[in-house]
């Protein structure tokens, strides 16, 4: 894919469907009893992985587009595979169907790409033994390939290190079927659509302060879901807008939950002019409209609880830190190494070819900002965020650039490009 800074980005946009509520609404209504009717659920390859898992153990799935029927089975009904079931590129295909898994009645063997193959699955897998689960993982390397052997679970109350969705959704999963309340304490509030929508699906879920409980379930109940649009492919267009002189943009029906919002918080304290319209949907999951207008941003500093409520957008907000004035340090940020790639390390590689003054840390960057930033060979390590974000910093470098695996961008938002060309195409809409 090549790209070049094309001029202002206006008009109006809807961006595909929230991944991680795409993901639950499949997870939780194959396990829901009745069918399940999830709309604006997103089309893109992770969350497909995890409808041919559900399908893999005999779950009736339509798929019509916009629109996904989920005739679920019940609680107690999946039924084993007759083969691996492969999640793709998907750690949280991986990691939330691995609670599920441990407590059926059938053993299966579980697997992914070449990155999923290397991602950590001890964050799960210990707790999940604490359980009561019996899972291995086949290599000895603590990652995917993983045999999961069905058993009996126990309620644990679990005090994570990481703050991780993936982890807390995994432990309170396997506790529909433990017998006895399952709680988790993570350091800091990570997303909490799990908890929103089991309990719209029946499941009795509470939370108190970074502690989340659930109950043992009996059943669960299919739903209608409306999927609001994903804030993390919304950042692209929300970091396009800002960073390129002459942009607005109007981003239709984002989910704005505040478990998910720190972009709007950072963007705000680097000066941005950004507007919420429409605010609306508090009692399920919050979403609203966003209009941006460039801006002439500055640097600040991204660190402690924060941290999970952006930790997709880092990249997008690495390099908007490139183009701000000043110095921007993101810290506690560790958990980007064990993303889809090293998210830390392939940012300082490929801010710096762009000629961006960028240093690596332990837990995060420093990025001292305004230097001009000019064309390059993007590395993405086909990791569709970093394809994303280089698409946009592109708008805002002298010269042509280049990103190498660019179609890896199917994982969470397969018509990226087209809609970034549309907007450059709308000049003088909005
Ligand atoms: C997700 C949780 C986050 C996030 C991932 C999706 C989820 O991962 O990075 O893209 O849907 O629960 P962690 O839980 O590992 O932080």
């Amino acid at each position: 894919m090549e790209l070049k800074k094309w001029g202002p980005l206006r008009g109006e946009i809807t961006v595909p469907g929230d991944k991680s509520i795409s993901h639950r609404a499949v997870m939780f209504g194959s396990l829901a009893k009745g069918t399940t009717e999830i709309h604006g659920f997103l089309q893109g390859a992770d969350c497909l992985s995890t409808i041919s898992c559900f399908e893999k153990m005999g779950v009736s799935i339509e798929n019509k587009g916009d629109v996904v029927l989920v005739h679920g089975n019940g609680l107690h009904g999946l039924k084993k595979p007759e083969t691996i079931l492969d999640c793709g590129n998907s750690g949280t295909t991986t990691r939330l169907i691995s609670g599920i898994l441990s407590a059926q009645d059938f053993d299966v063997t579980l697997t992914g790409d070449a990155s999923i193959q290397k991602r950590p699955m001890k964050r799960i897998m210990e707790p999940l033994s604490r359980m009561g689960a019996d899972i291995t993982s086949i290599r000895g390397n603590d990652c995917a390939p993983l045999l999961i052997r069905g058993t009996k679970l126990h309620g644990i109350h679990y005090t994570s290190k990481v703050a991780s969705a993936q982890v807390k959704s995994a432990i309170l999963l396997a506790g529909l079927y433990a017998d006895g309340i399952t709680q988790v304490t993570e350091p800091f509030v990570s997303r909490n659509h799990s908890e929103r929508m089991l309990k719209l699906f029946g499941a009795s879920v509470s939370t108190e302060e970074t502690t989340a409980s659930i109950s043992p379930a009996t059943q669960l109940y299919g739903q209608k879901v409306m999927v609001p649009g994903d804030i993390s492919s919304a950042a692209y267009f929300i970091a396009a807008g800002l960073m390129v002189p002459g942009s607005e943009i109007l981003i239709k029906n984002v989910g704005i939950n505040p478990t998910r919002d720190g972009l709007l918080h950072v963007c705000r304290a680097m000066g941005a002019d950004l507007t919420l319209l429409n605010v609306r949907g508090q009692e399920g999951e919050p979403t609203a409209d966003i209009l941006v207008r460039h801006s002439a941003l500055h640097g600040t500093t991204v660190g402690g609880a924060i941290i999970p409520t952006l930790i997709d957008e880092l990249p997008m907000i690495a390099a908007m830190a490139a183009a701000a004035e000043g110095e921007t340090r993101i810290c506690d940020a560790g958990e980007l190494k064990v993303k889809e790639s090293n998210r830390i390390a392939v940012m300082v590689e490929n801010l710096t070819a762009m000629g961006a003054d960028v240093t690596e840390t332990e837990d995060g960057m420093i990025i001292r900002g305004g230097k001009p930033l000019h064309g390059a060979v993007i590395n993405s390590h086909l990791d569709h965020r970093i394809a994303m974000t280089f698409a946009v910093t592109a708008q805002c470098a002298e010269g042509l650039t280049t990103i190498q695996g660019a179609d890896c961008v199917n994982i969470s938002y397969p018509r990226f490009y087209e809609e970034l060309m549309g907007l450059i195409q709308k000049r003088g809409v909005c």
